[in-house]
């Protein structure tokens, strides 16, 4: 199968995770600037120096009232108050402390009963809201941006799907000792994500060195999710110098 056109993301390789946290935040806070701001925002590891800093800013007198955001993804079966859940993550490392209220940001249902009418009120709200500006993505180290798991295709949209054992193994560690990790998720789709206006995928530490080389130099290819961002004509990646360590091809 093959993806046209591919455009060329544009990389930027900075010493530190702090580096790259800093501009991260500098990016972000300009979209939030915005007065029709509407941004797409990320759970996991990767983001938590990002949602730092904007927090400091926004203490700082950072305007965020006209913000609105939508969450990439949510466990299914996993309530606001567990602590794997991402809506409880989001509230507690970003929203909450921006003072941002409930109905300006979004995340998909975890406890719904019907994922096939919640995942599709999911994107009729963000098209509603006039569509993601800037969406925020890391990566698993599989590949996968929101859960879209190896395989999943390019202009799915939000939906309820499997989690590998491998994204399952990595993600243990946001439930507690001994209890069964969930086994799917809701997740914007890779359609759903290429539709925002303008993309930024943030990669830090060796163990995502393997799979940003994939990303960046390796065929566009639904067996590596991530990949897929070099079909949108608007991605920005920031990596440190750790997450760089395998990739070949001289940059400007
Ligand atoms: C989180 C998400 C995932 C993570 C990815 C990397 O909302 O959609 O795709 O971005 O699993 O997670 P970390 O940053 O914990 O390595």
């Amino acid at each position: 199968m093959s993806f046209a056109p591919e455009h060329q993301p544009q990389l930027e390789i900075l010493p530190t995770i702090d580096a790259v946290a800093d501009r991260a935040a500098d990016l972000i806070a300009q979209a939030i600037a915005a007065p029709d701001a509407v941004l797409g925002v990320a759970t996991g590891r990767t983001p938590l120096p990002i949602y730092a800093r904007l927090r400091q800013r926004a203490a700082n007198g950072m305007g965020t009232a006209h913000l609105r955001a939508f969450a990439l993804d949510e466990y299914c079966g996993v309530a606001p108050d567990h602590q794997a859940s991402y809506r409880g993550f989001l509230e507690r490392e970003f929203f909450g402390p921006i003072g941002l209220p409930a109905d300006r940001w979004q995340v998909p249902d975890g406890l719904t009963v019907d994922a096939t009418a919640e995942t599709s009120r999911y994107e009729t709200a963000i098209r509603a809201a006039g569509g993601i500006g800037l969406q925020l993505l890391g990566v698993g180290r599989n590949g996968h941006i929101g859960f879209n798991e190896p395989g999943s295709a390019f202009d799915s949209l939000t939906r309820a799907v499997d989690l590998t054992e491998d994204t399952r193994e990595a993600n243990a560690g946001d439930f507690p000792p001994g209890e069964v990790t969930a086994r799917q998720a809701l997740t914007m789709g890779i359609g759903t994500i290429l539709r925002a206006k303008r993309l930024l995928m943030v990669v830090t530490g060796p163990a995502k060195a393997r799979v940003l080389a994939a990303m960046l130099e390796g065929p566009v290819t639904a067996a590596v999710p991530a990949t897929a961002i070099r079909l949108h004509p608007d991605a920005i990646v920031l990596v440190d110098s750790e997450a760089a360590a395998q990739l070949t091809r001289a940059r400007a």
